[in-house]
């Protein structure tokens, strides 16, 4: 059986139009803009209207990216949606926007690998695409955190924002184009550093989850830091290993917005200057799974990727789940 690599054939990204600057947070909670600056990078996030649903902010992300692949919403083969903050714990935020989109085709699931969840999205398509069992997967990132951030916790609620990013996948036309390896990994023995305890089968929602609001994002930022840190470096090696390249070979990078100075350190470590990475936490915050689609779809319409360009891309979330995937544009 001929193996064909996949190619991204449109992107799309949302974000909602209330904007949360940190002019906004230095009222609401104990801290200051250059604190926020200085330490995250973050300016502003943007925030959810009452009534919009994760499911409602993919779509509108799907849809771009469905007009730019030229791909009607029946003809997709699979949705999936990387989130940890979906419409219902059941069904699937998936399922809402095959829904909402009429693709009645597609067979539709989420996964539920914090900030890397596009990009374990991404390697799942391939893989389906490259098996010749799909032939137009859709690929969102969507999150609403700012109903999961607890807003007294000033260490973790400066940090998040809804959006959502989407990405339609299909046969390269092209075999000098498309994907070339994705590579993922986890440790579980490290989920206690970011995670949601609360509202699961472990702790179950009651009056003590509530109070103790459990059923919120607890983190431990150093933590955090100091493992993107040491793995990410080595996912972006492994990639590149994979097919004898070094990072000079690189024209762009495409990360998960996690933090600027994390971002920053892995490309110093990297010798890859900051110049070929698309930046835009200063705008959105911490999107979580949407980052790596937003920015994939910013630099995709600002023109900056050229058919045949070099990409890295990079994410790390909880889990911790990580990983790089390498694709030529
Ligand atoms: N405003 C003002 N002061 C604050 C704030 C705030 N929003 N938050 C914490 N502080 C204070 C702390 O109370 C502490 O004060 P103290 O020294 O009097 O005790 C001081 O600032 C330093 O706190 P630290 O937590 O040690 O600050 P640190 O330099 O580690 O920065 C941060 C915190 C920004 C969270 C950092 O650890 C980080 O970026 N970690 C990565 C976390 C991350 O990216 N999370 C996103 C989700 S995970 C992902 O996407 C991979």
């Amino acid at each position: 059986m001929k193996l064909t690599q996949s190619q991204i054939l449109g992107t799309g990204s949302y974000a909602p139009s209330r904007i949360l600057t940190n002019a906004d947070l230095e009222k609401l909670i104990d801290t200051s803009d250059d604190w926020i600056v200085t330490r995250t990078g973050i300016r502003e996030r943007r925030i959810a209207a009452d009534g919009e649903a994760t499911s409602d902010m993919a779509v509108e992300a799907a849809k771009k990216a469905l007009d730019m692949a030229g791909t009607r919403p029946d003809e997709l083969d699979m949705i999936i949606v990387g989130t940890i903050s979906p419409d219902m714990q059941m069904p699937s935020c998936a399922v809402f926007v095959q829904a909402k989109l009429g693709a009645t085709r597609a067979f539709a699931f989420d996964i539920s690998a914090a900030c890397a969840g596009s990009l374990y999205g991404l390697s799942i398509a391939d893989q389906f695409i490259r098996s010749g069992q799909a032939k137009r997967v859709l690929v969102i990132g969507a999150e609403l955190l700012s109903r999961v951030v607890d807003w007294t916790d000033r260490s973790s609620c400066v940090l998040f924002g809804d959006a959502a990013g989407a990405l339609v996948v299909g046969p390269s036309s092209d075999p000098r184009r498309g994907m070339m390896s994705a590579h993922l990994h986890s440790d579980g023995a490290a989920a206690h550093i970011l995670s949601i305890p609360g509202g699961g089968s472990k702790y179950p929602q009651s009056e003590e989850v509530l109070a103790k609001k459990m059923h919120k994002v607890a983190m431990s930022g150093r933590e955090i830091y100091k493992f993107a840190l040491q793995v990410l470096p080595e996912a972006v090696h492994e990639a590149l290993a994979a097919h004898g390249l070094k990072p000079g070979a690189i024209d762009h990078v495409i990360s998960h917005q996690a933090n600027i100075r994390i971002v920053e350190s892995v490309l110093d470590r990297l010798a890859i200057p900051r110049e070929k990475c698309w930046f835009n936490i200063d705008r959105y915050g911490n999107t979580s799974s949407a980052s790596l689609p937003i920015s994939l779809d910013e630099a995709n319409r600002a023109g900056r990727l050229k058919p045949g360009d070099l990409s890295m891309m990079m994410a790390i979330g909880g889990g911790m789940a990580w990983g790089s995937a390498l694709m030529r544009w």
